[in-house]
Parts: structure tokens; C-alpha cells; sequence
């Protein structure tokens, strides 16, 4: 299962939220976030030989363990493959399995190993993946491609990814049969019934209310986004000055929960960027949340599309934006344009 979404819409927590009921029913769960770049490369690879081995022996005790013996060994011979030496000195490295040196041949039987091994438990072996547009594209190709073959022999492996919106076009790009290999599903503004529970239930379980108004307001401000609804929540809690909270104390609720998250969430991802970079964002937050066209850009600040690659290729490695499709370019964050606006406006 592939989720997509922008930043802040619950992507992570769902994540969470399946691996621990799969960890619940006895399986295999290895859970990693992967990192952009060549740094990031070389530490999601080190984290994944890592967390195999945690995750191994984690097991110690349950149905699958004693089956788990000779996937061990692949387990130990994998990590010099994923480049991460010195991780395993506890594991004997037998010879024999996933110890070519191809990261495909090793993969894919590390993969036949732990999940034989899983099935005699009737149990699984999943793989959870966050951030998983920032996965190498070595790494990718090679688990989308074992995910495949794991498919057609009966393998009980699973993939199970969280990302950008760009994520499912980065699958189908790496393998065309990707947008068959996975159920997808896009994570976005819940309904509004859906947002009126969550900011109710919990101030109803504390014996408080929200005046219908008050309810109003925090739903626009919010806008559907998890993110925001929890912000917008706690601040509305917090202003309330009487058991029922009033549109007055959502009023104020709805100030200061902007002021948080634009000294939070949103401040967070304009300092890290150079003038430069926010010449960039100022010139996207014209077109508001939407995407705009990369040549729209370079044309507002009078400079070529190439010059401006560059500027482009680090605030999507700061996670700032990301490419939907070739040619254009949007925030990772919903109200962002609204908040370089606020700035402008100071
Ligand atoms: N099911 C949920 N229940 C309660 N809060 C949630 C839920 N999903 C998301 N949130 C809120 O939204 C925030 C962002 O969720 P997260 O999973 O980190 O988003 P993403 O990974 O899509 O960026 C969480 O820290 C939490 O405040
Ligand atoms: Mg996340």
C-alpha cells in the first residue's frame, strides 16, 4: 500500500498505526524513513541493515523465531550490501545468501528467506517506508522489483510506503508495472464531519463544549487539515474561559493558533531557506497553493529556468516543495503561500 499526501495530513500516523498491528499479530516489521541525497542514502541503507537486525530479534520468543535461524544469515550478509559495515559483528555471516554484492540478488533473497521463514508462522514480513519519494533510486528500483516477484511466488512480503504526492509517479517512472503493484491511496483534508469529531470528542470527554459558532470558525481556520485541527484545538482549549467555549474564545483561539504555526510549521521551513530560496518561494506564493509552471517563475524573477534549477533542486531537498510533474512545482505544506503572504505583508 503506497499513502500520498502533502505534509501535516496524518500520513506518518497511519504508518504507525498499521505497523504496530502488524507488529501485534507476530510479524517481521522494519520501519524506516528514508533521507535525500548522498548522505541520505548511505544512512537510510545503514538504518534499513540496522533495523533488520533489531527487528530479527525482536522476534526471540514468538512462533516465527524458530524458523527465523537460517534467514539470519542473510540478514548478517545483507548489510554489506546496503554498504553498512561493522552493523552486524554479532550475526555469523554464513556464506552463501545475499552475500553477492548486487544489492538485487541480495534483496530478493533476504526477502525469499525472512518471509519463508515468516510464512511457516503464518505470520508476514513488512517493510514500512516513510518519506519513501526520498528513496535512492537503486534502493527503489530493487524493492519495487522484489515486491513484484514476491507477489507472483506467494511471498507474504509487503511494502508499505507514506510520501509527497510525487511518490506514485516516482514508483510508475522507476517501474512501469508500479501503478499495479500497489493499492494507493491519497491522504488529504477530511471531511467535515470528520473534523467537527475531532475537535468535539475530546473537549466533550473533558466536560466541555463548543458553542455551534465557535465549532464554525475552527473548521474554516483549519480547513480540514489534521495538522491544523489539532493547532486550532488546543488553542481553542486553551482561550476558553468558560465550560462552553464561545465564538469570542474561538476568535482568539484561531489568532493564536495561526501565530503558533506560523512560528512553528511554516517558520520552521522559511529559515532554513537563503534569500535566494525565499525570492523563489515569494515568486511560487503568488499562484497560492496550487502548483505553478516552473517557466511562470523564471519569467516573475526575470532569470532562465536553468539558473534557477539550482534553487529549485535545494528547497526540495529541504522538503520545502516538490515537482507534481515536470514543468511545475508546489508547496509540501498546505497554507504556505498564505504564510509567505503574512510575511511580505510585515
Ligand atoms: N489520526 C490522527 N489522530 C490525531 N491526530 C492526528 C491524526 N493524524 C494526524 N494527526 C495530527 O496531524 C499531525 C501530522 O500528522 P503526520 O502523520 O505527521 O502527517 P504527515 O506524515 O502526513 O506529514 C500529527 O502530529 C497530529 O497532530
Ligand atoms: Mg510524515
Amino acid at each position: 500500500m503506497v499513502l500520498s499526501g502533502l505534509r501535516g495530513v496524518g500520513k506518518t500516523v497511519l504508518l504507525n498505526v498499521f505497523a504496530n498491528h502488524a507488529r501485534r499479530n507476530d510479524w517481521l516489521v522494519i520501519q524506516i524513513e528514508a533521507q535525500p541525497g548522498e548522505a541520505g542514502k548511505i544512512a537510510t541503507r545503514a538504518k534499513l541493515a540496522r533495523e533488520l537486525e533489531v527487528g530479527a530479534r525482536r522476534l526471540r520468543g514468538k512462533p516465527a523465531w524458530s524458523f527465523m535461524q537460517d534467514a539470519m544469515t542473510s540478514i548478517g550478509n545483507i548489510s554489506a550490501s546496503l554498504g553498512a559495515t561493522g552493523v552486524s559483528a554479532s550475526v555469523t555471516t554464513k556464506q552463501g545468501r545475499a552475500d553477492s554484492g548486487h544489492l538485487d540478488i541480495d534483496i530478493e533473497e533476504l526477502v525469499e528467506d525472512v518471509s519463508q521463514a515468516m510464512r511457516k508462522s503464518r505470520a508476514g514480513f513488512g517493510l514500512f517506508i516513510d518519506e519513501m519519494q526520498d528513496l535512492d533510486e537503486e534502493l527503489l528500483t530493487v524493492l519495487l522489483s522484489v515486491q513484484h516477484t514476491a507477489g507472483q511466488r506467494g511471498w507474504p512480503f509487503y511494502i508499505i510506503g507514506a510520501g509527497l504526492p510525487n511518490l506514485p509517479g516516482k514508483i510508475s517512472e522507476a517501474r512501469t508495472y508500479g501503478e499495479r503493484l500497489f493499492l494507493y491511496r491519497t491522504i488529504g483534508q477530511v471531511n467535515e464531519a470528520a473534523a467537527s469529531e475531532a475537535l468535539t470528542l475530546p473537549i466533550t470527554r473533558l466536560g466541555a463544549s463548543l458553542a455551534p459558532d465557535a465549532l464554525t470558525l475552527l473548521l474554516s481556520a483549519a480547513n480540514g487539515y489534521p495538522f491544523f485541527l489539532q493547532v486550532y484545538g488546543r488553542s481553542a482549549w486553551e482561550a476558553a474561559s468558560d465550560k462552553v467555549i464561545s465564538a469570542e474564545d474561538a476568535n482568539i483561539a484561531v489568532r493564536y493558533g495561526t501565530s503558533d504555526l506560523d512560528h512553528g510549521f511554516f517558520e520552521a521551513r522559511w529559515q532554513r531557506a537563503t534569500n535566494a530560496e525565499r525570492q523563489y518561494l515569494k515568486a511560487m506564493a503568488e499562484d497560492g497553493d496550487v502548483p505553478s509552471s516552473t517557466g511562470k517563475i523564471a519569467e516573475r524573477l526575470g532569470k532562465s529556468t536553468n539558473k534557477l534549477a539550482v534553487i529549485r533542486a535545494r528547497l526540495i531537498a529541504k522538503g520545502v516543495i516538490y515537482a507534481p510533474e515536470y514543468g511545475s512545482i508546489q508547496f509540501t505544506v498546505p497554507g504556505m503561500a498564505a504564510f509567505i503572504a503574512r510575511q511580505t505583508e510585515e
